[in-house]
């Protein structure tokens, strides 16, 4: 089989990695890759919002299955344009991507399907959510509608942060078309947690549970980033909570969107509060986790393609997985400054000592300059292992990570140890 990975961050040299492991693959392109897949995959020059070029690509190339990693080609619908061609691809379509692409959507529909979240309302006019606000109770969570790469979300603790809220958003402009409407929902506290399931359109293969950490510092301090690590399984998550999320949230949503026709095949990843009351949704996201898959890929024991295959096939009923015993952790190595500005360009040393000692290395932000491995981004390496027990692995991960550098490099040094 020939396989096209679409994205270049480190949940698409995952990806490759593990889908380069099945017996049943011959050749694997990324577009446009990372450095980092320069053994495993052929390096195609595509962005990943070309997507008419893509499908091109992959008639010309006769690929058997396309992956899509980001979120972006989603929303420009590259599964219906490959659809069209008869081409096969894992994800959802433009229309059941929308749980992901429009958050007044994905509340909405939660509302009607009796899916817990938060309450909320929807503003179209900057001056009715400011009319809100003002008469409103605090904290609340002010949300740009449409994709913000992450930077749409406002927790206000008063009225003033409120209303630059909506100014930012809906006024300036900050996130173009993504912010002409916004959801204002009630704050929730508790503990946070994702879920992924795959699925065919009708039948629901939860992964591994994992556990991200998303704040730039020790000990969940500082801004929001992408992500900065993760571990697999979720230590908290225990047996009941995880039926209460399948039977109250992924199972609804699942016959929910088939039932409103945008029946949904892919990666369902649902970001939930776990509340007092239960577990409650804060968004959903119409793709694999990033660096969850990281380490829930670490943890899979059976052939990707199978599954991926089974849900672009609607065929996921044949498909059985198995998950290593071992737990799995990944810490992010970023950029100083990240999630805010930071530098590129510096030079990396040390990843083939860190890979003899055992550590699987993804590259998330990186180039290729002459003979140098430099940084590209803000988030530049994850460096990942899995071992009998946390700690072990989490030793063995963070020794192997003072034999690597780049200046301005920074990371967590809690991943695996604090609990939320
Ligand atoms: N209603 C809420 N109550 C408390 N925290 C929230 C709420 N909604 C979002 N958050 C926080 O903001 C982060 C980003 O929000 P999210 O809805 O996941 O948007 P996105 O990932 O698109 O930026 C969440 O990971 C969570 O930490
Ligand atoms: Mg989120």
């Amino acid at each position: 089989m020939k396989i096209l990975i679409v994205g270049s961050g480190g949940r698409e040299h995952a990806l490759v990695w593990k889908i380069s492991q099945s017996k049943r693959v011959d050749k694997i392109f990324a577009a446009p890759g990372n450095p980092g897949m320069n053994s495993l995959a052929e390096i195609v020059d595509i962005k990943p919002t070309s997507i008419i070029e893509l499908a091109d690509f992959a008639q010309t190339e006769k690929i058997d299955l396309t992956v899509v990693g980001p979120e972006q080609p989603l929303a420009l619908g590259i599964v219906d344009e490959f659809n069209s061609h008869n081409l096969k691809i894992f994800g959802p379509t433009q229309k059941a991507a929308m749980i992901e692409t429009s958050k007044s959507f994905a509340k909405e529909f939660m509302r009607k399907n009796n899916i817990p979240t938060p309450a909320f309302k929807t503003f179209n006019s900057s001056v009715d959510a400011l009319d809100h606000v003002r008469a409103a109770s605090f904290p609340l969570v002010i949300k740009a509608d449409g994709l913000a790469a992450g930077k749409g979300v406002f927790i206000c603790q008063k009225k003033s942060e409120a209303e630059a809220g909506i100014k930012e958003i809906m006024l300036e402009g900050k996130f173009g078309k993504s912010g002409e409407r916004v959801v204002i929902e009630e704050f929730l506290a508790g503990q946070e947690m994702s879920f992924m399931v795959i699925s065919d359109g009708k039948r629901i293969m939860p992964l591994a549970t994992s556990m991200d950490y998303k704040k730039a510092l020790d000990n969940d301090k500082g801004p929001n980033t992408g992500g900065m690590g993760a571990i697999s399984p979720a230590p908290q998550l225990s047996r009941d909570l995880f039926n209460t999320i399948m039977k109250s949230i992924i199972e609804p949503t699942i016959t929910g969107l088939k039932f409103e026709n945008k029946k949904y095949k892919g990666v369902l990843y649902a970001g939930l509060m776990i509340t007092r009351e239960g577990p409650k949704v804060l968004e959903f996201n119409s793709r694999f986790g990033d660096p969850e898959t990281q380490v829930v890929l670490m943890r899979l024991k059976s052939d990707l393609v199978d599954v991926l295959e089974g849900s672009a096939d609607e065929n996921l009923f044949e498909v059985n997985v198995d998950w290593d015993k071992n737990v799995s952790g990944c810490v992010v190595l970023a950029a100083k400054g990240y999630p805010a500005k930071y530098g590129k360009g510096q030079k990396i040393q040390g990843l083939e000592r860190a890979k003899v000692m055992g550590l699987e290395v993804f590259h998330a932000g990186t180039a290729q300059v002459k003979n140098s491995l430099v940084s590209a981004g803000g988030r530049v390496l994850n460096i990942c292992a899995s071992a009998p027990t946390l700690k072990e692995t989490m030793d063995k991960i963070y020794n192997g990570i003072s034999f690597i550098a780049f200046d301005d490099m920074t990371f967590r040094r809690d991943i695996g140890w604090s609990r939320r």
